[in-house]
């Protein structure tokens, strides 16, 4: 059996790519090729946005399932270059679930907690999507068009990953705030943005687990813990071992050049913990779990 992760040098690819199980020939589409560590990995350097190339590359391999990791998430970069995001985020996707189709693949789509308005909090699947910034409505877009290619198909809408790179590198705002408190300084957390963090481990073994079991649809993957960002900034500091006082509160609604943010933008996540083995972690076992793997 052969999976595919896209963006396999990605944060959560990197999660995904460790723990993938042995009965798996895996196989990693990127810009360049990733390490192999205690897995060995068949990359494929390519740039994604080379549709004919993908569909080539789909062909070749004929994977069974795909684990789509690869977009532009940086949510400011894609409020300024709605065209590259939508060619990325929405352009890909499609061309990917076209894909899948013809080759009787499932596809896992790493969607987000950022497609509703942030209004209510504790959204379960059944909550219709309101986004509120050019990324957002990339990812309902996209969302839209890998469920209605299969039956099959998943959208994992992913809360906020918190973590440390377990396979290559990627956008882990843990590793930078860890830089910057060993160096003294300050980070500021925004105070308005409620989250249900979900710790990188966590979030690979549950996203190879949808590759493999029989379940398709909307599933949320959030942690247990439902915090603002602020607690979570003071959490981390206090389990590892540095003053909680040198994060600071801010509201990122009040930054000027920033697209909106969702305020309340907890994820339910009973779905995951009645269809997964793979337990769902409240912040403080997803940070005792990061912690144990780091030297
Ligand atoms: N991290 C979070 O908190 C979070 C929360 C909710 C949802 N998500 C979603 O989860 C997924 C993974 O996020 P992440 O944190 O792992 O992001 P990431 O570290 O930025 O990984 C994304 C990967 O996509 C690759 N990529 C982008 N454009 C590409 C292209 N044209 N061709 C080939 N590869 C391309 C990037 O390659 P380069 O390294 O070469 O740029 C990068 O390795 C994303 O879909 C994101 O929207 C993440």
């Amino acid at each position: 059996m052969k999976l595919l992760i896209t963006g396999s040098n990605g944060f959560v690819a990197g999660s995904i790519l460790a723990q993938a199980g042995v009965q798996w020939e895996v196989h990693g589409a990127g810009r360049t090729e990733g390490p192999n560590n205690s897995r060995p990995v068949h990359y494929h350097p390519i740039d994604l946005l080379d549709l004919e190339k993908l569909s080539l590359l789909m062909h070749s391999v004929r994977p069974d399932a795909v684990i789509h990791t690869a977009a532009i998430a940086n949510i400011d970069f894609c409020e300024n270059h709605p065209a590259i995001a939508e060619a990325m985020n929405i352009g890909v996707t499609e061309r990917l679930a076209r894909l899948c189709r013809e080759t009787g693949a499932k596809l896992v789509f790493c969607s987000t907690d950022s497609v509703i308005d942030g209004k209510k909090g504790h959204y379960t699947e059944s909550d219709l999507p309101v986004p509120i910034n050019v990324y957002a409505r990339t990812k309902v877009k996209a969302e839209q068009t890998v469920l209605a290619a299969s039956a099959k198909n998943v959208v994992a809408r992913l809360s906020l990953v918190m973590g440390l790179p377990v396979m290559g590198k990627g956008n882990s705002f843990l590793a930078e705030t860890l830089e910057k408190l060993k160096r003294g300084e300050t980070v500021k957390f925004p105070e308005n943005e409620i989250r249900t963090p979900v710790d990188v481990i966590t979030l690979g073994a549950a996203l190879n687990e949808l590759a493999e079991n029989a379940f398709g649809g909307i599933i949320h993957l959030s942690g247990n813990t439902r915090i603002n960002r602020y607690g979570m900034g003071r959490q981390i500091a206090e389990a590892t071992g540095f003053s909680p006082d040198l994060i600071l509160p801010v509201n990122s609604n009040s930054l000027p050049g920033r697209a909106p943010r969702p305020d309340d933008a907890s994820l339910d996540n009973s779905r995951a913990r009645q269809i997964l083995n793979t337990p769902m972690r409240s912040l403080s076992e997803g940070l005792v779990l990061t912690l144990s793997r780091t030297g």
